[in-house]
């Protein structure tokens, strides 16, 4: 999980959004940190976590963005997108609302965000199969329409997560 002492060659700024509670913040402690918690409170404001990997033979320093799906508590839009070279765009397998929201989030993206930038759709809690309301074909196609990537994922059981980055990040790169 990172090494200090090693050269940096490219730091990569990238933002989690979606709404509240779909995961985002155990996605990041999962890939950050290898941590996970059943009881992880709403964010407010914005937090970063950082992660290096080697890519290609070259040193990547991803700078992972998370802030609070709440409207109430969020921060201020242009300053979160500023410099975001890949977005993470969550939803939550299990409700419906959180994935019709995805094409509001898909707007607020494409009017901050450089127009360049790599986006990932993100159904997480892929755990919890048994409790399914948005099917994985749906969102194959429309993803395929948007021209985003996508993958489903359960920061729980650590499927996926490194995965997701993984793509993101090769993509960026
Ligand atoms: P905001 O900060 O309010 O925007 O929410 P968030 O998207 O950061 O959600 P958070 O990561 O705090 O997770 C919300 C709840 O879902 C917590 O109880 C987590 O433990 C749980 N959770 C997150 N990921 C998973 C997962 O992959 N599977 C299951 N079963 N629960 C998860
Ligand atoms: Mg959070």
């Amino acid at each position: 999980y990172g090494d200090a002492s090693q050269k940096i060659d490219y730091v990569f700024k990238v933002v989690l959004i979606g709404d509240s509670a779909v995961g985002k913040s155990q996605i990041l402690a999962r890939f950050a940190r290898n941590e996970f918690s059943l009881d992880s409170k709403a964010t407010i404001g914005v937090e970063f976590q950082t992660r290096t990997l080697v890519i290609d033979h070259k040193s990547v320093k991803a700078q992972i963005w998370d802030t609070a799906g709440q409207e109430r508590y969020r921060a201020v839009t242009s300053a979160y997108y500023r410099g975001a070279v890949g977005a993470m765009l969550v939803y939550d397998i299990t409700k419906r609302q959180t994935f019709d929201h995805i094409p509001r989030w898909l707007e607020e993206l494409r009017s901050h965000a450089d127009k360049n930038i790599v986006i990932i759709l993100i159904g997480n809690k892929s755990d919890l199969e048994d409790q399914r309301a948005v099917p994985t074909e749906d969102v194959n196609e429309f993803a395929q329409k948007e021209g985003l990537f996508f993958l489903e994922t359960s920061a729980l059981q650590a499927t996926n997560v490194e995965s997701a980055f993984m793509t993101l990040l090769t993509e960026i790169f």
